[in-house]
């Protein structure tokens, strides 16, 4: 990092890394001074158009094809890998022991093997490792956060998570990597995995899981004819290949508080284009949250005045965690939704590289994105074994 400014790279242009250079973009727009400038270096995609065309709409310097070209570059202090899974670990590697900071997206890796490697290796690493959990950024889900751990629910009773989506309904949608990898990383590790961080991130952490069910309802699906982004349609052959994954994957859990929850995740949900959610009950009250409504939350917490004793619908304002400074017009009601939870994202992030005076929260570890794949595999195993409950190491 030079005194003048701090040089930014994601390697990935697809969907998740326009996100990410978005988020850099705008890191300096939110919540005061602390940052140097921000410079942004480069991004790196093998399908290069897709590369120079994310370099010049998000305003970075220069687009490259090999994410080889990011780690040698001696003008680049800090990176984003958002490319698919099981590139993460020889990239993270390669970037640490070039001396760059590290914001992994989410699972952390593509095995469990590469998962334990990452974390070993943060354990000595002299730069911030850091995994994408978005959702820990939503103000809602801070908010509701801030309630069960002021223990305003009263002791907790029940969580109920889910995040159903229907990007894979299709079954002319071609293989790709989402569909490849083995049971654990498909659904459950794509989306399940933030709906795990999520409800740990309001429950604290999971110690066991039970009643595993993996179902994949298209097992076949047509080869790509060329790139293939997010979860867009392709030009597909007429050749089909083993989707190796799960669509749809289904657990219950427990707590180290002894709360139990339930949990389910699909990719195949029709009708629900982004629907992570839960519900949180306690004793003294309830908090409910849909990703569909991202700029407000369910709350019931039994007004004494039983005439209008009900759930309400509170709007996302300057009251709630990064909403003042977070947004460009700070009033209640102006909406907001994934676009900001990577702009946070980010500017924790180089909070951390820079260890500015009033940062935000911190992003999750590599240890953190490994306990979550542990739960995935532990969700595997469960369903490997008629359900049987499965022990998850601690984090
Ligand atoms: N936090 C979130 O909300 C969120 C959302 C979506 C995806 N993700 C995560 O982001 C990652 C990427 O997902 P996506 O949906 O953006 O995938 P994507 O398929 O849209 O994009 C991946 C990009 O990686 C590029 N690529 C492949 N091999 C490469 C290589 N060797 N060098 C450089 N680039 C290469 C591809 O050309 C593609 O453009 C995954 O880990 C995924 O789990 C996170």
């Amino acid at each position: 990092m030079s005194e003048q400014h701090l040089s930014v790279a994601v390697i990935g242009a697809g969907m998740a890394g326009r996100s990410h250079a978005a988020g850099y973009r705008a890191v300096n727009t939110v919540f005061g001074e602390g940052l140097p400038p921000i410079r942004l270096a480069a991004i790196a995609d093998a399908n290069e158009p897709l590369a120079v065309d994310a370099a010049r709409r998000y305003g970075f310097e220069r687009a490259v094809s090999s994410w080889e070209t990011v780690v040698d570059a001696p003008d680049i202090d800090a990176v984003s890998i958002v490319v698919g899974n099981a590139l993460h670990r020889p990239i993270a590697e390669a970037l640490i022991a070039s001396g760059k900071h590290v914001l992994c997206e989410k699972p952390l890796a593509g095995s469990m093997a590469d998962a334990r490697a990452l974390a070993e290796a943060e354990q000595t690493a002299d730069v911030v490792t850091a995994v994408g959990y978005t959702y820990r950024r939503s103000p809602a889900i801070a908010a509701i956060r801030d309630h069960v751990q002021d223990g305003d629910l009263g002791e907790l009773t029940l969580f109920d998570g889910r995040y159903w989506c229907d990007y894979a309904c299709d079954p002319r949608s071609p293989l790709s990597w989402r569909y490849l990898g083995g049971p654990g990383s498909g659904a459950l590790g794509d989306v399940g995995a933030h709906v795990i961080d999520a409800g740990q991130f309001l429950c604290g952490p999971i110690v066991s899981v039970s009643g595993g069910v993996l179902e994949t309802q298209i097992a076949k699906r047509p080869m790509p004819l060329g790139a293939v982004v997010g979860h867009g349609a392709a030009p597909v052959s007429n050749e089909v290949g083993e989707v190796e994954n799960e669509d749809t994957a289904m657990f219950t859990a427990r707590f180290a508080s002894g709360l139990a929850a339930s949990f389910s995740v699909s990719r195949t949900a029709f009708g629900m284009p982004n629907g992570l959610g839960f519900d949180v009950h306690g004793l003294a009250g309830r908090a409910s949250f849909d990703q569909h409504r991202p700029a407000e939350f369910t709350y019931d917490d039994a007004q004494p005045d039983a005439r209008t004793r009900g759930a309400r619908q509170v709007i996302v304002g300057p009251q709630m965690p990064y909403f003042a400074g977070g947004y460009p017009m700070e009033a209640p009601g102006v909406g907001g939704g994934n676009a900001e939870m990577f702009v946070y994202q980010c500017r924790a992030f180089l909070d951390q590289i820079v260890g500015t005076p009033d940062p935000l929260p911190p992003n999750a570890t590599f240890a953190d994105g490994l306990h979550t794949m542990a739960i995935v595999q532990a969700v595997v195993r469960s369903a490997q074994s008629d359900g049987a409950a499965v022990p998850v190491p601690a984090a």
